[in-house]
């Protein structure tokens, strides 16, 4: 049995504390800075087993060196971004399942915001990890791949079961929220979605984790491929979902 926690850093980064009880192993997901990380664990007596990134980026790593320091514990990091991640003990791959937290793992790899990056998903726990690849209602900038490697990273997750819950690196949910009422706002369940954003980031709280089943009929970017909707909305790359991808990408990037 799986405990997530959720620890806000920097400003506007979720780091991810995981807490296996059973097995008395806690581990730590894109640790953007250490400080958060270690004042949660004195608060909790627990030791740091695992830090786990998903891709280089600073906003997710930047904490891993003080942290091994401290726990001299384990960093678990994707095989693509060896040269660009320090001190990592296990490289994983596409398609690998490993244990993280002592709980079965699959490592997805998804290049578009990076080359390198990595999703981690857990079968048994229905969660899913998914860095700076996939967020509430949006998707990550594409900084190191092309378009389409990015838009079939994100055919790879949306492939996942409905009952997914997903845990994103940052809580842009408003943001993307706006913009997918933007380009979609005759979507009824989008529009009961966002008030429920709402009503959760006016009391401070966040909207993580999300239902994946939800998210493939919200999310814009989850969608490039269904022409109803490619129509529905004005957009002319209809029967070329990478095209259609890039146009919302585009048009989010200039809102
Ligand atoms: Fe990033």
């Amino acid at each position: 049995m799986l405990d997530v926690f959720i620890i806000n850093a920097l400003s506007d980064n979720y780091i991810y504390l995981l807490r296996n009880e059973d097995k008395n192993i806690t581990s730590v997901i894109d640790p953007g800075e250490a400080g958060p990380v270690i004042k949660f664990l004195n608060d909790k007596s627990w030791h740091l087993n695992e830090v786990i990134n998903t891709h280089h980026h600073h906003d997710h790593i930047g904490g891993n060196r003080e942290l091994l320091d401290i726990y001299k514990s384990k960093l678990i990091a994707p095989s693509y971004e060896n040269k660009r991640i320090s001190n990592v003990d296990f490289l994983v791959s596409d398609d690998e399942t490993v244990n993280i937290t002592g709980i079965s793992t699959k490592v997805l790899h998804t290049p578009g915001h990076t080359l390198g990056h990595v999703c981690f998903y857990m079968p048994e726990e229905k969660c899913l990890f998914s860095g700076d690849t996939l967020f509430y209602l949006g998707c990550g900038r594409v900084f190191e791949g092309t378009m389409k490697q990015m838009w079939l990273s994100l055919v790879k997750l949306r492939s996942l079961p409905d009952d997914t819950s997903v845990y994103c690196g940052h809580e842009y949910t408003l943001s993307n929220m706006k913009f997918a009422n933007y380009i979609d706002s005759q979507n009824t369940l989008l529009n009961k979605v966002s008030l429920e954003i709402k009503n959760k980031r006016n009391k401070g709280l966040p909207t993580v984790p999300f239902n994946l089943g939800i998210e493939k009929k919200i999310n814009p970017f989850l969608r490039s491929d269904d022409d109803n909707f490619i129509k529905s909305v004005g957009l002319r790359s209809n029967n070329n979902a990478s095209e259609a991808f890039k146009e919302i990408r585009y048009k989010k990037d200039n809102f």
